[in-house]
């Protein structure tokens, strides 16, 4: 996986080339986010987004047997049994920034837990300062998938490089 540090937000930039590097990335990410985390991610359709958020669970130290899906008609997974409570959410079929607050979704990035959210670009005016990009956009093909650079901005100390 080929990495480097240097865009226009100082984010950190990574590449990957399949569905195991990108959750493998996630993964560490995982290891090193704290309670009250808050992962933002965003990115066009299919991008990865969902993968990243698997291997936050992983890196989270929930078991790779979990079958982590998108939240959809619930809006929000709940995900027990790792160092910290995962909240998985997704801001796609939200219809407005009112039936996002109407769901109570925000109190979810102060449970104590790790709140991952797909689509969070669509409203960053809910997501708390200190939260955690993470921009997926695909770049081309790849022999095991897309590849896919990943920005992450304002990643917590210990994730390094
Ligand atoms: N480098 C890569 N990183 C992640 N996924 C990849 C990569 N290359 C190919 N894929 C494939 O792309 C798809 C990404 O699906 P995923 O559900 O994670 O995307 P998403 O961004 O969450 O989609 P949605 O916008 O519908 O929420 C998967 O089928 C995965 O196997
Ligand atoms: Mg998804």
């Amino acid at each position: 996986m080929a990495s480097a540090c240097a865009s226009a937000e100082d984010a950190l930039v990574f590449y990957t080339f399949g569905p195991d590097e990108t959750k493998r990335l996630g993964a560490r990410l995982g290891r090193c986010l704290n309670p009250d985390a808050v992962v933002a991610l965003s990115g066009d359709l299919g991008t990865g987004k969902t993968c990243f958020a698997r291997g936050v669970a992983l890196g989270l130290g929930l078991p790779s047997s979990l079958h982590i899906t998108s939240p959809s008609f619930s809006l929000v997974n709940e995900y027990e049994g790792g160092r910290i409570r995962l909240y998985h959410m997704d801001a796609y079929r939200l219809e407005s920034l009112e039936a996002f607050f109407d769901a109570g979704l925000e109190e979810y990035f102060y449970e104590g837990g790790v709140a991952v959210l797909e689509w969070s670009d669509r409203w960053p005016q809910v997501l708390p300062a200190g939260s955690v990009r993470v921009l997926l956009v695909i770049e081309g093909l790849s022999e095991g998938g897309h590849r896919l650079r990943v920005e992450i901005s304002n990643p917590p100390e210990a994730f390094t490089i």
